[in-house]
């Protein structure tokens, strides 16, 4: 099968090699995904690039999430999988070498999930860390219903999945977004209030758009460097999902103001959150696909011989969505 692959980390122009590689067979309990669409995501890069960690195995084939058809069943998996469309997460992560910027990916079924005719191959390829990581986030501290959640980085890939499932969810959502293109982006995801983080005072406006109850639960793509602006913002008992903190990433953390006002912290990576919330993410993404009335965005497309130039787009910052390479046109 075409593959694309690195045998050392480095910049994605000098380390990402195309060529072939043997095609992978479904082993028990695996599903054998023949890829239309491979989603890079900046975990994707950063493995790629050596700021993640050091080279897990002699070769990687990167990039985590995926769609395609099923063309190959494993011993001990229902054979009704065979043919059907799919999306996956997971693919070069927790052990697995090869990932989806491939022709084909084996991998533990429990990995793949359905995917509704309506939704195309590209737009299945952003389910994966994206959304389960935004699924995630609004639910690790229990239901969001009748509650005021906060996501901060609203135009997001992230950010924008979080807004999306807490409306579907039935939560108020108050975005943070730095421009009024993103501000359109997010209330186009739902958010009934939206805040521009550089120019407005957010804890003030948490308040006031609260009536001074303060925000229950926030999704938080930056903890370390909107720790201090938000906290007067959130109410007694609050929590505080935290998927990313580059604006600091080892910030000093006000234990004793946390301890009263018993607000709890909730650090989370998406591969190795507990089994059973992933797959509640799974089973809810698929109800919230179903209902048609949603926004998933692909940023840009390549064909899989530009994965580099892929990678390089995620690196940029400045994408809206996910960025998709199609092994597969
Ligand atoms: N823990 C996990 O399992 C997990 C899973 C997925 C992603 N991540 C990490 O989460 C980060 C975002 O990923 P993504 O794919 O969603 O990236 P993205 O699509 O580039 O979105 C990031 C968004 O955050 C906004 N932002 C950045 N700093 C902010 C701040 N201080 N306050 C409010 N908004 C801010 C950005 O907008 P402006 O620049 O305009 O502010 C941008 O809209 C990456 O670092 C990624 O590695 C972690």
């Amino acid at each position: 099968m075409r593959a694309i692959w690195y045998d050392r980390q480095g910049p994605a122009a000098e380390v990402l090699t195309v060529g072939e590689l043997l095609t992978p067979e479904a082993g028990l309990g695996e599903l054998r995904v023949r890829l239309h669409a491979s989603g890079v995501n900046p975990s994707d890069c950063n493995r790629r690039d050596g700021s993640h960690n050091a080279m897990e195995y002699p070769r990687i084939v990167p990039n985590s999430d995926g769609a395609g058809v099923v063309d190959q069943v494993g011993p001990g998996v229902d054979k009704t999988w065979l043919g059907r469309r799919v999306w996956l997460y997971n693919g070069q992560r927790n052990g697995r070498w090869m990932g989806t910027a491939s022709e084909y990916i084996a991998l533990s079924a429990d990995l793949v999930t359905l995917l509704p005719d309506n939704v195309s191959f590209a737009q299945g390829a952003t389910l994966g860390i994206p959304c389960m990581t935004a699924h995630r986030c609004l639910f690790i501290a229990g239901p969001v219903q009748g509650r005021v959640v906060l996501v901060t980085g609203a135009a997001g890939a992230v950010g924008n999945y979080a807004v999306q499932l807490a409306k579907w969810a039935g939560a108020t959502v108050i975005a943070t977004v730095s421009s009024p293109v993103k501000a359109e982006r997010a209330r186009a995801a739902g958010a009934d209030h939206v805040i521009n983080y550089r120019d407005e005072n957010v804890a003030a406006r948490l308040l006031e758009v609260t009536r001074g109850a303060g925000v229950d639960h926030v999704v938080e793509v930056d903890f370390g460097g909107n720790m201090h602006a938000a906290l007067p913002g959130l109410r007694d008992g609050a929590s505080i999902a935290i998927y990313a903190t580059n604006g600091n990433r080892t910030p000093q953390v006000p234990v004793h103001t946390l301890m009263f006002r018993n607000i709890s912290l909730y650090p989370m990576i998406l591969p190795t959150s507990p089994l059973e919330a992933r797959r509640r993410a799974q089973s809810d993404i698929t109800r919230w696909t179903a209902t048609g009335d949603r926004i998933l965005s692909v940023a840009a497309t390549f064909p899989l011989h530009e994965t580099a130039a892929a990678h390089a787009a995620v690196e940029r910052g400045d994408k809206v969505g996910t960025v998709i390479v199609e092994p597969i046109r």
